[in-house]
């Protein structure tokens, strides 16, 4: 059933994705232009600790859609100096990721982001990476994902919503470019892609430089995303943002304790494939 709705779900993403049909700004795609995304400065963990899964647990559900078998996936919770509150990562026994690579390139995550994403699960993949992102929340990487990767899925989960607001498309529509190919697939990916570029311009310089071309072809989408309130404090915090996950805003708390996939709507928000592997910690 779970698998039949994800199927019909992700048809229905092609299908309605007949590109948006923009040039681009990056003809290369990002990760090469802005691999300063990669130096973002990482937080420190200050405590780690195993978790239990449930059978019904996010972990589990997420890692047997991929393949991999109950006995396989394992738990740790990871708590960073920029929050009170932990984050689950979950991998299944062949993962090209370790626990420590994951936990060191979801610290470099903006803290304010990351507030927005809960449990990862890092599977295996022969080469390169695709990730996926489910209930606007969980994310699943398979293979070697790099740091780029790992803010593109987060921006999923910042989303909520705002790339499919007439406004956004209103943007895209009155802007003659989008940042890269890949971001021409649909309106989400758009944003996704809008997204890391603003987290890169807010850190490390100016899009037109990295691209060396003008980037106000795509100023109209692009400058919603940078006046949002919402978004530019995900943007600028330096501490945890309390309760912006969606399994927050059911249960009134941040924690993936307990959650398990009867409680909520597995639905894969995004899909995202990327051919190059993984970036230094
Ligand atoms: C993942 O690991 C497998 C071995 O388990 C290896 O064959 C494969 O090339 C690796 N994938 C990546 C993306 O490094
Ligand atoms: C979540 O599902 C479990 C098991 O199906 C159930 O016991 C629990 O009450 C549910 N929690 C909520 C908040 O609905």
């Amino acid at each position: 059933m779970l698998l039949v709705r994800l199927a019909a779900l992700v048809l229905s993403i092609h299908a309605a994705s007949a590109d948006l049909g923009k040039a681009v700004l990056f003809a290369n795609g990002l990760k090469e232009p802005l691999r300063k995304l990669d130096d973002i400065t990482r937080v420190a963990t200050t405590k780690t600790g195993p978790k239990n899964l449930d059978t019904n647990s996010i972990c589990k559900t997420l890692a047997r859609q991929a393949g991999c078998t109950d006995d396989q996936v394992t738990g740790k919770e990871v708590w960073y100096a920029d929050c009170d509150k932990p984050w689950a990562l979950c991998r299944c026994s062949d993962a090209n990721m370790s626990f420590d690579t994951m936990e060191r390139r979801w610290a470099k995550v903006p803290v304010g982001l990351r507030s927005y994403g809960g449990t990862l699960l890092a599977v295996k993949r022969d080469s390169g990476c695709v990730a996926y992102t489910f209930g606007g929340e969980y994310i699943r990487f398979h293979g070697d994902c790099g740091s780029s990767v790992f803010i593109h899925e987060v921006s999923h989960t910042v989303d909520k919503g705002f790339s499919s607001t007439a406004a956004f498309k209103d943007g895209v529509a009155k802007s003659s470019c989008v940042p890269d190919s890949y971001a021409n697939t649909n309106y989400v990916e758009d944003f996704a892609q809008l997204n890391v570029c603003l987290t890169w311009a807010l850190r490390f310089g100016v899009l037109s430089d990295a691209a060396g071309k003008d980037a106000a072809c795509m100023a109209p989408q692009y400058n919603l995303l940078k006046s949002d309130a919402r978004i530019k404090a995900a943007q600028s915090a330096t501490q945890c943002i309390p309760c912006v996950r969606n399994n927050c805003k059911t249960r009134g708390i941040d924690d993936d304790e307990e959650i398990n996939t009867h409680n909520i709507t597995m639905t894969q928000t995004s899909m995202c494939e990327f051919p190059a592997a993984g970036e230094d910690d």
